[in-house]
């Protein structure tokens, strides 16, 4: 069965996506298709990227935080990056966390839920930049939460109704591509 980690990247105080994680990981366990797990950005404590390209580590890094955030995504079949939008564009310590790391995403399956004021499009679209580099399967589909339709006063998530299809169609392909 593929592993697909939902990757929780706002490391704020107050984070809302906190829920929409949950919300995306109880929907994909739901399903029983695939070993659904949650990959906290924050619970790593992650350095500033100030060392050599990881692409001439080998998978190797001295900082202990940094070796469990590497054998954590290396362990993975695929991924559900859950972000928001900072600034029109992807949150700083969201995109440091993937600079640690190169190989452990190589080929991988990836799919996007965004969420912002008007559902990080944005956002999305820089990831797809991003994660081209690395030959990653990256799916179509995509889910996009926004503050009119799915968060009452800009802090408690509720899903509009066509949002659990959406990311229904986004999980199927995610783990097709992580097959
Ligand atoms: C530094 C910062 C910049 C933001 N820029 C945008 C933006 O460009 N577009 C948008 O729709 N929302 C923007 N927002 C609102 C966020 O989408 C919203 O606060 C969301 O809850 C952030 O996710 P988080 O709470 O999980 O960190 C910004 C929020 C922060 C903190």
């Amino acid at each position: 069965m593929a592993k697909i980690g939902i990757v929780l990247g706002s490391i704020r105080e107050g984070r809302l996506g906190e829920q929409v994680a949950a919300w995306v990981l109880e929907q994909a366990r739901q399903r029983g298709d695939a070993e659904y797990s949650l990959v906290d950005v924050k619970s790593f404590d992650l350095p500033l990227v100030t060392g050599a390209p990881p692409a001439t580590r080998n998978k190797q890094y001295d900082d202990e935080r940094v070796q469990r955030w590497s054998d954590t995504i290396d362990a993975l079949d695929g991924y559900v990056f859950v972000t928001p939008e900072y600034n029109h564009g992807v949150p700083g310590a969201f995109k440091n966390a993937v600079d640690h790391l190169a190989p452990e995403f190589f080929g991988k399956a990836i799919g996007f839920v965004g969420y912002s004021g008007d559902g990080a499009i944005r956002a999305v679209e820089q990831w797809r930049t991003i994660v081209a580099l690395w030959g990653m399967r990256v799916v179509a589909p995509e889910v996009h939460l926004t503050f009119a339709a799915d968060v009452r006063n800009r802090s408690e998530l509720v899903p509009a109704d066509n949002r659990a299809g959406q990311l229904a169609k986004l999980l199927d392909a995610v783990v097709e591509a992580a097959g």
